[in-house]
């Protein structure tokens, strides 16, 4: 983690309950993604294990969000399948937990209320959810800001605040789209540290997207590069999160090398070959 000092905006000290989840294993078959019926990424193939931290790395329009809404049930594939526990996704489920990339709080509950919508999902007691709610943002470091409005915090808070909710739902799959962009070092440091104390207490499985390589190889047991064609380089990290054991640099390079291959690719045409693309 790349900090470890507290600050008022720290998370609680305590470890995260151990909730009822069953971690997912999500998979992308041959998979094309896109808006419209014309596709932005294709022949995406990827495998998550149940428990698993997948990292998908990749330039900025390449499909990451995307592939997300689809592994989330909010966008079907034009072509191949996405298939969640043998089951193909067919429309969002409260197993399948998206913290989006834009500010997605309703903004007219409470920091407080957004966090508790999942539990009300699943039907929990007004009482109840309102303690795991305030359990939340006591571990984001907002509890003096639970009544405020999405519209009264800063766009960190805002993110944050979408971390405690789809937590707070104790969700199989979690799929995180960089979610601690908005944060300074040492915020972003602690809730990464929150999310894999969440991980280790719960065994979900993550499917995190970021820009951020050293991000990336400090939460991932696997990191894949992901191209318009689909995935481009893949990573297993020989000792994930051990602090102790830092990632080799020559994977940091070869990921690196692998992103700035991604570059060149121009977007999918269908009137062209794709095979083209590269320039
Ligand atoms: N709702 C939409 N309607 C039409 N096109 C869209 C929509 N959302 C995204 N796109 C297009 O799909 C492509 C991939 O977008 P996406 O948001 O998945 O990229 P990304 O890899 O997440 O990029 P970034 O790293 O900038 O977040 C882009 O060309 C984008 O313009
Ligand atoms: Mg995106």
């Amino acid at each position: 983690m790349t900090a470890t000092t507290t600050t008022e905006t720290d998370t609680a000290a305590h470890p995260a309950p151990a909730p009822d989840v069953r971690p997912a294993a999500i998979r992308a078959e041959g998979v094309s993604l896109g808006y419209a019926g014309e596709p932005v990424v294709e022949g995406v193939d990827i495998d998550v294990s149940p428990g698993e931290i997948l990292v998908v790395l990749g330039h900025s329009g390449c499909g990451k969000s995307t592939l997300l809404r689809a592994f989330a049930g909010l966008l079907r594939p034009l072509a191949g399948r996405i298939v969640a526990d043998g089951a193909d996704v067919t429309g969002p489920a409260a197993e399948r937990a998206l913290v989006f990339q834009d500010d997605a709080l309703l903004p007219w509950r409470t920091a407080r209320r957004n966090v508790e919508l999942p539990l009300q999902l699943h039907g929990v007691a007004r009482r109840e959810r309102r303690r795991v709610a305030d359990e939340w943002l006591e571990r984001v470091g907002l509890s003096r800001y639970a009544e405020r409005l999405p519209g009264q915090l800063s766009g960190g808070m805002r993110q944050r605040v979408q971390l405690a909710r789809a937590l707070a739902g104790s969700p199989g799959l979690i799929c995180m789209d960089e979610p601690f962009g908005a944060l300074d070092a040492q915020t972003r440091g602690s809730m990464q540290q929150l999310l894999v104390e969440t991980w280790a207490a719960s065994g979900c499985t993550v499917v995190f997207v970021t820009h951020d390589v050293d991000e990336a190889l400090v939460l991932a047991d696997r990191v894949v590069v992901l191209g318009r064609h689909g995935v481009v380089a893949e990573h297993r990290i020989d000792h994930p999160r051990d602090s102790a054991r830092p990632p080799a640099a020559e994977q940091r390079a070869e990921i690196l090398a692998a992103l700035s291959r991604t570059q060149s690719l121009a977007p999918i045409s269908p009137r062209t070959d794709p095979r083209k693309d590269v320039a």
